[in-house]
This record gives structure tokens, C-alpha cells and sequence, in this order.
């Protein structure tokens, strides 16, 4: 009998077994609260909290997905650690219903919403409960504990920022409806009362209902099994729902908090990862992510652990505005760098490499977005030189490079948008990309070879390490720089030009230079063409790297005739290449260059494609001659409705586009 019962119970065990695969291990208890800085460098203006007098230091979310009403509501528990003396906190809000804050007893407390501020949304003022929470006897000396617990009944508008609501239209499947957010940089206030900040970090737990079949997936831990048919609510009006739940146990800055919901499947790559897409895209997603667990070995064996558990990836609907979205645990994917070959995988090792670089350190103020992006950018290299070997490294370095020169060329090497770190007179968010990115790049890849790659190995690696899961500034990375490498050696110090590259503007000229053999061929080729019109022989370029294309489609004349335009696409085959990167670097310069024939292509692109960085040089691309502009019009108008709000908002400023009344 007992023998019958154990091997008749046996599939169920290896299905349990099979399940604990797919389940992510938590990573643990609940990490200490952690520290926040109180530096001048440190401040962020685009806050309304007062973390000093009172923070969120722990979120519990329990939400309703409504795709009718294209919102998200619910409650949402803030532990709160408030100074004796606070009698308040300050959240920020971006367009939120807030029907009921109470204490835990479900005491009413007073709350007010106030003035709108262009850009930042409003305050939510709340009065912090009288009652006071007990303090965990298990505690150490000094170890933080919260000190309230406030509970708010709302609900998220329609258009909040960070949400995009896409018809089933708008996804592979055209079946079902689809949900994902963008936090960064100020948008989670639009869906989550809190204090919006990246310095002030908060661990938090979610639970999330659904509509049937729709899986949820979050930037946490999921708790159980996340195909499970977990039937939460039987014959809801839309069907039934399903509750899937989420912890995040390590302090993260706000921004990082991120929610997806749409027909999609998992597929395992490895141990450690996995990607999520719909069912229609999950193959092609699979095979173009292969390199994922190579990639995770390659940045712990670069800069240290990964500390987060599992790394997971969802590829989106093309609406998505970015390339990708580092939200830890779950990094979130633009489709248009599926290429079939892997060669846009830079974006996939980038925000892999935030688990280090933004997601342990994280710049306190939106003024550092190089302690971010551009730390990042450089690791980035660093994992694609390990995977893909030294070449293809070399050859992104100097795409990256030329992209800085060429910024700062249009820019002026005087503009504050060039400086690294965004002075104190300019927007927070008013430096440009290529001077966070690339400029951040060139500038720890100088400092690499100045002081040697081991050494400076061994000190990203501690200084990841030192501030894991902490708030940092500029100021902070330099002087830690200073007492661990530089040691007070005047000339080491004078050769770094530390100070130049953080704080000035323009290119420092001890910029380490790309080898000029990375693209010693693509380059003669752009000389020939140049000179004496002679393309590149057809299976030449076909030979070519992704980033080989790229360098010559760059480094093209501004100026090309229509005859010149047909030559290049026919005997490059340009209109027809499979990699987006390249096949947008050919509409750009058919666009800029009048060329009829590219604009039914361009018009086909434009609707399939909402990636920001495709779609906004584009339009302006047209909108730059009198021949473009009707046409950006035209297009434009079929093609804003898909296109996400920070897609629309930068196309409707080039455009002028008015919306209609
Ligand atoms: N974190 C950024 C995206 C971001 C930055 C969103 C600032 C909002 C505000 C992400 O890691 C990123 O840099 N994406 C790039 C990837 C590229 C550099 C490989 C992108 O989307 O193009
Ligand atoms: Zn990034």
C-alpha cells in the first residue's frame, strides 16, 4: 500500500521538482534599512519627501490590474521611519486617487493632496499615526527599525505616465490585452504612493491581481509558482482573476519598482535566468538571449556577486520607449534588438550590468546619471569583451567614442549639457546622452589604463561592494578613488584629470583613443566612398560585423544624391537588413537626403517600432526639410496613438504637434 501511494505520488514530486526550477528561490530575509545621505551633492529636487524628518523605508502593495479602466488600485502599507519630532510625511503623487489613509486599525488619518508642479505631480501630505510601532526586541544596537505604519486606499488615473495599456493590436498575439511600467526616472509616482527618490530605498512585497490567462511579472522575487492557475476570484466581470504575488528583500530606489501583465510564457535559459514574451516571440526572444548565464559569469568574475538571486528578462511589445530597463530581476527588453544574431546584445550585458552599477550603487541625485549609466556602460564593454572576445569590444568602445566627439562637436565643448555630473543651474535632466553614456565610458576606461586594469578592477569591485544597496554621489566614487588608489601620488593624480571629467564640459584630452585598427577596413572603405564614390562589394558588407555596418552607415557624407541613396540600398541591401540598429541608420540618412523610395519603408518601421532612440531621429530627420515635413505629419498621425508618453512627448516637441481639442 505505502509503496503504491509513493510511486503513484512519484510525477507529482518530480512536477513539484520541475516547479522549484521555475520558482525563484527568495533571496532571503529582509535586508536593514539603508542609510540615506544628507550631502549638498546629494539633494534631489525632484522629490516633495523630507526624508530627514520622516521616510518610507518598507512598501506592501495589494493591487487590481483593470484593463477597462486602464487603471491600478488598491492599498498600498508604508512603513514609515519618522524623527521623534515629525509629525507628518511627505510622498509624492502624480495624478493618484487617494480615497483613505488610516493606521493600521483602520483609523482615519488626515491626508492632503497639493499644487501641481509642472514635471513633478504633487505632495501627499499625511499625519503619522499617534500610535507608535513596536520595536523588534531582536534588534542590535543602531540597527533602524520603522517607527508607523500608514495604509492608502487609491487608485492610479488613466494616463499615468508609467503605465502603458496596449490593445491587443499592439501585441504579437493581437489576442489579449498587455500592461507594462516605466519608473525612470519620476514616472512610479503615477502608480505608487511613495516617496519617489533613488536615495531613499525601500524593500517591498506585491500582490497582484489579474484577469485569466494574463501572467504578471514584477522586478521581485516571485513567491510560488508563476503559471500556477491560482483562481482568486471565480466569474469577476471580467472573467476570472488571478493573484500573483512578489517580495523584494533588498532596499531599492523607487524607480526600480516595475509590473508587466500580458499573455506571455516563460522560457529557462539556465540556472540562474530565464526571459518571459509572448508566445509568438518567445522563441526568437530565447535564442537571441543564449548568452545570458555566460553573461551573469562573466560580470560576477569582472566586478563581484550577483546579489539578487535570479536574473530574468521579458522581451515587450514593441511600444516599449527604451532599449531596456535594468528593473532587478527582471530586466525589461525592447523586441527591436532581436536581430537573429546576437549582435545587439551589448543592450542585454548593459542592463545585466546594472545589478551592479545602479541597482547595488545608485546615484542619490538625478544629477549623477553617469554614477548609473555611464559606470554601466563601461561594464557593459567589459562583459562584451569577455563573451564575444576583444574585437567586437574594441569596435563598440570606438562606436561609443565617436559618438562622444561627434556629441560634443554639436553641442560645444563648453555647454554645461557636456559636463558628466549636471550643474546646480541646469535641469537635473538636461545633460546629454553621449555625456553620461559614452563620456562615462571613455572617462573609466581612461582611468583603467592609467592606473592598470587589475588594480582598477579590484577597486570597482570594492567600491560595488562597500556601498551595495546604499545611495552614492560623485563626489563619493572620486573621493574613494583618491583614499584607495591614488593615495595622495601628485602626478598620478594630475595624469587622471579627475575633476575635468566629473565637473567640466567637453573632452578631456587624456581621453583614452579607440585602436584605430578596430576599423581599419570599414574606414578605408568610408575613404573610398568618399573619394571616388566605390561602394564596398556586396559580399563584403555582408561579411561584416553588425558594428562594422554601423561604422560606415556613421561615417557616411551627410549628403547623398539619389542616385548615391539607390546604390548603397542595392548594393547593400540596406532597406532589407534584419538588424534594426543598421536598418535605422539607413532611413535616417534616406530621410535626411529626400529619398522617396525609403518612405513607404520608413512609414512601415515607424508603425512597428516605438523605441524613443529609432523613432524621434527619424521625425526629426523629416520634419528637418520642407519636402519631410507634410510627411511626418501624415505618418505621424497614424502612428502617435501607439507610441508611448515619452515616445509622444519627444516627437510632439519636434513636430509642434498640437493635440486636437
Ligand atoms: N536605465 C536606462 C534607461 C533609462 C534611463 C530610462 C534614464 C529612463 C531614464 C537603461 O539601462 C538604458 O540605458 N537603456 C539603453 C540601453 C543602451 C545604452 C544599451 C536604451 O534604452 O537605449
Ligand atoms: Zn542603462
Amino acid at each position: 500500500m505505502r509503496a503504491t501511494v509513493s510511486l503513484l505520488l512519484l510525477p507529482f514530486v518530480f512536477l513539484l521538482a520541475g516547479c522549484a526550477d521555475l520558482m525563484s528561490p527568495d533571496t532571503g530575509k529582509r535586508g536593514p534599512i539603508a542609510p540615506i545621505l544628507t550631502s549638498e551633492e546629494a539633494f534631489d529636487d525632484q522629490t516633495f519627501a523630507k526624508p530627514i524628518e520622516a521616510r518610507v523605508t518598507h512598501l506592501d502593495l495589494d493591487l487590481a490590474v483593470d484593463f477597462d479602466a486602464k487603471t491600478i488600485g488598491g492599498t498600498a502599507v508604508l512603513d514609515v521611519l519618522a524623527a521623534d519630532e515629525a509629525q507628518e510625511i511627505i510622498l509624492d503623487s502624480n495624478g493618484l486617487r487617494v480615497s483613505a489613509v488610516t493606521d493600521e486599525a483602520g483609523n482615519a488619518l488626515p491626508f492632503a493632496l497639493g499644487d501641481t508642479v509642472e514635471g513633478k505631480g504633487e505632495p501627499l501630505t499625511i499625519g503619522l499615526p499617534a500610535q507608535k510601532l513596536e520595536r523588534d526586541g531582536n534588534l542590535g544596537e543602531g540597527e533602524l527599525a520603522p517607527t508607523h505604519r500608514i495604509v492608502i486606499e487609491y487608485l492610479s488615473a488613466p494616463e499615468a505616465e508609467a503605465l502603458q495599456w496596449l490593445s491587443p493590436q499592439q501585441t504579437a498575439g493581437g489576442e489579449y490585452p498587455f500592461l507594462f511600467s516605466q519608473g525612470q526616472a519620476i514616472n512610479n509616482r503615477t502608480w505608487i504612493p511613495t516617496q519617489d527618490s533613488p536615495g531613499i530605498r525601500q524593500t517591498w512585497e506585491a500582490t497582484i491581481s489579474a484577469p485569466e490567462p494574463l501572467n504578471v511579472v514584477m522586478s521581485g522575487v516571485v513567491q510560488g509558482d508563476p503559471q500556477a492557475e491560482d483562481v482568486v476570484e471565480e466569474g469577476a466581470e471580467d472573467g476570472q482573476r488571478r493573484e500573483f504575488s512578489f517580495v523584494m528583500n533588498n532596499a531599492v530606489p523607487p524607480y526600480l519598482i516595475a509590473i508587466a501583465a500580458g499573455n506571455i510564457e516563460f522560457r529557462e535559459l539556465g540556472p540562474r535566468s530565464g526571459v518571459w514574451a509572448e508566445p509568438e516571440v518567445i522563441e526568437a526572444a530565447a535564442q537571441e538571449v543564449g548568452d545570458t548565464e555566460e553573461m551573469i559569469d562573466a560580470g560576477i568574475a569582472l566586478f563581484g556577486d550577483y546579489r539578487w538571486g535570479r536574473y530574468d528578462m521579458i522581451v515587450l511589445p514593441p511600444a516599449f520607449p527604451y532599449g531596456g530597463m535594468e528593473n532587478p530581476v527582471m530586466t525589461f527588453l525592447t523586441p527591436t534588438f532581436i536581430a537573429g544574431d546576437r549582435s545587439n546584445n551589448g543592450l542585454v550585458a548593459h542592463e545585466l550590468a546594472h545589478s551592479w552599477s545602479g541597482n547595488l550603487t545608485t546615484y542619490s541625485s538625478w544629477r549623477d546619471g553617469w554614477l548609473n549609466e555611464g559606470v554601466t556602460s563601461y561594464f557593459e564593454n567589459r562583459i562584451v569583451e569577455e563573451v564575444y572576445g576583444e574585437e567586437r569590444a574594441e569596435q563598440e568602445y570606438a562606436l561609443s567614442y565617436a559618438g562622444l566627439v561627434e556629441g560634443i562637436e554639436n553641442t560645444g565643448a563648453d555647454n554645461p549639457a557636456t559636463a558628466m555630473r549636471t550643474p546646480d543651474d541646469i535641469s537635473p535632466f538636461a545633460t546629454r546622452g553621449f555625456a553620461i553614456y559614452d563620456k562615462g565610458t571613455v572617462f573609466l576606461r581612461t582611468v583603467e589604463n592609467i592606473i592598470g586594469r587589475e588594480p582598477f578592477d579590484a577597486w570597482l569591485t570594492q567600491w560595488f561592494d562597500t556601498y551595495a544597496f546604499q545611495p552614492v554621489t560623485s563626489e563619493m566614487f572620486l573621493n574613494d578613488l583618491r583614499e584607495k588608489l591614488i593615495k595622495g601620488d601628485a602626478a598620478l593624480e594630475e595624469q587622471l584629470m579627475l575633476d575635468e571629467w566629473v565637473y567640466g564640459t567637453g573632452l578631456p584630452e587624456n581621453a583614452w583613443k579607440p585602436d584605430p585598427e578596430a576599423f581599419a577596413q570599414v574606414d578605408g572603405a568610408v575613404s573610398a566612398y568618399a573619394s571616388a564614390g566605390t561602394l564596398p562589394d556586396g559580399d563584403v558588407w555582408r561579411g561584416w560585423t553588425a558594428a562594422e555596418q554601423r561604422r560606415f552607415l556613421e561615417e557616411l557624407p551627410e549628403e547623398l544624391s539619389e542616385e548615391q541613396l539607390a546604390a548603397l540600398d542595392t548594393t547593400l541591401g540596406l532597406s532589407q537588413s534584419a538588424n534594426n540598429e543598421v536598418l535605422f541608420l539607413w532611413l535616417e540618412a534616406a530621410l535626411r537626403n529626400e529619398y522617396d523610395p525609403a518612405v513607404p519603408q520608413a512609414e512601415r518601421f515607424l508603425a512597428r517600432v516605438g523605441r524613443n532612440k529609432f523613432v524621434s531621429p527619424l521625425f526629426t530627420a523629416l520634419n528637418n526639410t520642407a519636402w519631410g515635413k507634410p510627411i511626418a505629419q501624415r505618418i505621424y498621425a497614424q502612428t502617435r496613438s501607439g507610441y508611448h508618453a515619452y515616445t509622444r512627448s519627444n516627437v510632439d516637441a519636434t513636430l509642434q504637434y498640437e493635440e486636437p481639442a
